[in-house]
């Protein structure tokens, strides 16, 4: 027999169809449902993304108010997750307090093994509106300060700032990090999505897959690339040093964090945008440690796209939008976690919609067959 054409991380392998979100190759573009993410990015809001990804089509305007009213509604936590956060050690990542999070809501949600499309629909909401709560009250508890409320007055960025520093910044600031939920919420079958569906195949429920979900998402080849990016910029340290830094650590054979990426290899179609977004944040700041951090950052990229042709990815201008936005730096990948709760949940309900259990093979590379010693 011939030996089987082995696929090592499914790479270039199609899996299934999906009618969630594509990259079109020859136009480097990334679409929701059919709608140019930059465009999404520029014009909506972060609501009507989370409604096109799970309906399908962006909402009207009375949808979108029974959207966000919902939304607002269920931000809240109850006691018993309060106590639970609070147990929680401080030395942990913040995206295991949310993996926990996450984990007790499957165990608190009598309705857990609902499959129905309907509260898939309700345990994706409520995902999406709790999961800023815990986010932002983590952050807190580290700077050593109590939560704040969430307000039912704000959208969704704006409530986040609200909890996390008891003030909204300027629109503009408030716009770069909605434009970032925006870039984040969906992008195909990555790992972390993978993930959701390999889970839900198994006809497991929402908050299992979710949980599963996070803990893929962590890693620093996936989302924790954004928390990465920050930690080497900080490690750098200086425009002038990013050449040698750089040299030192190719040599070393180290991945350059938010560089690269499986789909795109002339560019990540999202970064530009973000890029743009950052820039603003830049010059709003009109702050020479700024300035001098925006430069190491485009030093680097320039070096990286010179010595190896490797193009950045989002997590690049997003690590470093985040920082100066004030955020907490293992709170990055958390809030990657906000935005793409709307993919994951879209994927675990498209996977239900025509399910076949994922279960791969595995060219077997082991010892032949061989009796146990003392066995007959
Ligand atoms: N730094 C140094 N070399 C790299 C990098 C990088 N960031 N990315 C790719 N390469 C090299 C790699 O070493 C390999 O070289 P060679 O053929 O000589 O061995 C070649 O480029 C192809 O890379 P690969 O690792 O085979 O590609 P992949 O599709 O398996 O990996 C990746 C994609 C994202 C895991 C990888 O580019 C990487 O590790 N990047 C750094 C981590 C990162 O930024 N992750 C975020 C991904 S995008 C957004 C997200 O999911 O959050």
């Amino acid at each position: 027999a011939t030996a089987p054409e082995i696929h090592r991380g499914l790479a270039g392998v199609v899996v299934d169809t999906t009618e969630i979100s594509t990259v079109i190759q020859e136009t480097n573009s990334l679409t929701y449902r059919g709608y140019p993410v930059q465009d999404l990015a520029a014009r909506r809001s972060f609501e009507e993304v989370a409604h096109l990804l799970w309906y399908g089509e962006l909402p009207d305007e009375g949808q979108l108010r029974a959207f966000r009213a919902r939304e607002r509604a269920l931000r809240p936590l109850d006691r018993t997750t309060w106590e639970l956060l609070a147990r929680l050690p401080e030395t942990c990542h913040p995206m295991d307090v949310l993996r926990t999070a996450v984990s007790f809501f499957g165990a608190e949600d009598p309705t857990e093994d609902d499959g129905s499309l309907a509260a898939h629909r309700a345990k994706s909401l409520t995902l999406l509106a709790k999961l800023p709560t815990v986010v932002a009250a983590d952050q807190r508890r580290r700077r050593g300060l109590d939560p704040i409320p969430p307000d039912p007055g704000l959208g969704y960025a704006e409530n986040f700032f609200h909890m996390c520093f008891g003030s909204v910044p300027a629109p503009e600031v408030v716009r770069c990090f909605e434009i970032s939920l925006t870039l984040y919420a969906e992008h195909s079958f990555n790992a972390s999505t993978f993930t959701a569906r390999v889970v839900t195949s198994t006809l497991s429920d929402l908050y299992s897959a979710v949980t599963a979900a996070i803990g893929a998402l962590k890693g620093p080849l996936h989302g924790g690339a954004n928390e990465a990016v920050m930690h080497m910029l900080l490690e750098i340290g200086d425009p002038q040093r990013a050449q040698a830094w750089l040299d030192e650590a190719l040599a070393s054979k180290r991945k350059i964090m938010g560089f690269g990426h499986r789909v795109y290899k002339h560019g990540d179609s999202r970064v530009p945008i973000m890029q743009d977004a950052l820039d603003r944040l830049v010059a709003r700041a009109a702050d020479p440690e700024v300035t001098r951090l925006a430069t190491l950052h485009a030093a680097l990229r320039d070096a990286v796209l010179h010595r190896k042709g490797i193009h950045p990815n989002l997590d690049y201008p997003a690590g470093l939008a985040y920082h100066l936005m004030g955020f907490d730096i293992p709170a990055f990948t958390p809030i990657f976690v906000l935005s793409r709760i709307t993919g994951w949940t879209a994927h675990i309900t498209e996977q239900l919609a025509h399910n076949a259990l994922i279960r791969p093979l595995a060219s077997y590379g082991g010892p032949g067959q061989r009796a146990v010693p003392g066995a007959a």
